[in-house]
């Protein structure tokens, strides 16, 4: 790396999503890295050279003729910290599969030694046709990182898996891969799990409700994190920060305590993993007003509380063979005992095969995007999380889940 500036080479292939590249640029650069862009000849068919020269504040070339004395070719990839490919067409992955060098950014890829992360972009009959499944398979053996797309809308009026995940779901997974190269194996292809994430709302009457400041963060970091590493993904939503969907992972959405384990048991259901991100309300008002509660005039009633089921300790007590189940907990040291005390004591109350634990107050873990904590097992084992993304801390949960699952 350059200072504490990462260098990012932003490869662009000639599709429509090119545009939505110019967001992710914006993005890239606004975290303070320094992108150089690399579009193909056909990716300057849709945004011209110079939007990508002023958004990125660097001269942009797509021949391997241009400035031919600085030898971009084999500079821009030798000297890259990340190669992020944007959309990345049909094409131009069967172009990197087969090691051509026919443009400058196929030929930087074959000079890149650091991570790269192909983001697809193509219609579904593209994506889903054996020749790109090879290519794809053949580039992930080779240790890149090819994202699976995003289902929804395509160009005209088709929908279906293909489309470009959006630029900021793609600037999280750069950010990961460049804190940590190997965040994203295939580890977890072939697996089924369930992850929680928000926090409940428990209803008052029509109009306001008991909640928690749990962003939902975390736990959609978890979703798209396992997804990338080959799982199929259920992932329980909350109320949450507007954080839109994770790409390849399948939301369903809930709103109370109640209704959250409700989706959750169901899902669980032949799951290999579950991950309770949620934060979930331990207590719910005992009445409902089904009409709006009028101000009035004489002092209110107190409010009086219902305790809510604990879903994890259900989840746990209904454990299939083989099920491996991640809890959270948010900690504040106190007078009987410090953060880990308190975590440890909870994950053998829960049941919980691994516990994650967070040191809360002063402004750390809600609302923010990074996160740090240690990793508690049932086996007595106490991994620390470095401080880094909620990406990060996803990965080496599910690094842990996917060595429970192997020996499993
Ligand atoms: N949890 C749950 N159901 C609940 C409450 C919590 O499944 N009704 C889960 C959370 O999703 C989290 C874990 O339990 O994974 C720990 O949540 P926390 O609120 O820290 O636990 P509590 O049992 O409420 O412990 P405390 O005594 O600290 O309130």
């Amino acid at each position: 790396m350059d200072g504490t500036r990462p260098r990012v080479l932003l490869g662009v292939a000639g599709g429509i999503a090119a545009y939505k590249a110019c967001e992710l640029l914006r993005r890239l650069t606004e975290s303070g890295h320094s992108v150089r862009v690399l579009p193909t000849a056909s990716a300057l068919q849709f945004v011209g050279a110079a939007t990508f020269e002023a958004l990125s504040g660097l001269p942009v070339h797509t021949g391997v003729f241009a400035d031919v004395p600085a030898v971009p070719h084999v500079k821009l990839g030798q000297e890259a910290d990340l190669v992020v490919v944007a959309p990345a067409t049909a094409d131009l992955m069967s172009r990197a599969a087969h090691g051509r060098a026919d443009d400058l950014l196929t030929a930087a890829l074959l000079t890149a030694r650091c991570p790269v992360l192909f983001v697809p972009a193509m219609h579904t009959e593209m994506w889903e046709h054996p020749a790109t499944r090879d290519n794809v398979s053949l580039l992930r053996r080779r240790g890149a990182v090819v994202m699976e797309p995003a289902s929804g809308r395509l160009t005209g009026r088709d929908t279906g898996p293909g489309r470009l995940p959006e630029p900021a779901e793609i600037a999280e997974f750069a950010r990961l891969l460049l804190e940590r190269s190997d965040a994203l194996p295939r580890d977890l292809a072939g697996r089924r799990v369930v992850v929680s994430a928000g926090g409940t709302r428990e209803a008052l009457d029509p109009v306001r409700y008991l909640g928690n400041r749990s962003s939902g963060r975390q736990g959609y970091a978890l979703a798209r994190v396992a997804a990338q590493r080959g799982a199929s993904v259920t992932l329980v939503a909350a109320h949450t920060a507007d954080l839109g969907d994770p790409a390849a992972v399948d939301v369903v959405r809930a709103s109370s305590a109640r209704e959250l384990r409700e989706a959750v048991l169901a899902a669980a259901k032949g799951a290999d993993a579950v991950v309770m991100a949620a934060a979930v309300a331990d207590f719910r008002p005992t009445a409902f007003a089904a009409n709006k509660i009028k101000k009035g005039s004489a002092d209110p009633e107190p409010l009086t509380l219902t305790r809510n089921p604990d879903i994890l300790v259900e989840l746990t007590g209904t454990r299939e063979p083989g099920q491996v189940i991640v809890g959270f907990a948010a900690e504040t040291g106190d007078d009987t005992g410090d953060v880990l005390h308190h975590g440890r004591a909870k994950l053998a109350r829960k049941g919980a095969d691994l516990l994650v634990v967070n040191a809360v107050g002063d402004g750390r873990a809600f609302e923010v995007p990074d996160n740090a904590g240690w990793l508690l097992g049932a086996d007595g084992s106490e991994v620390e999380l470095p401080s880094g993304s909620k990406g990060l801390l996803a990965s080496r949960v599910w690094d842990a889940v996917a060595a429970r699952l192997r020996t499993g």
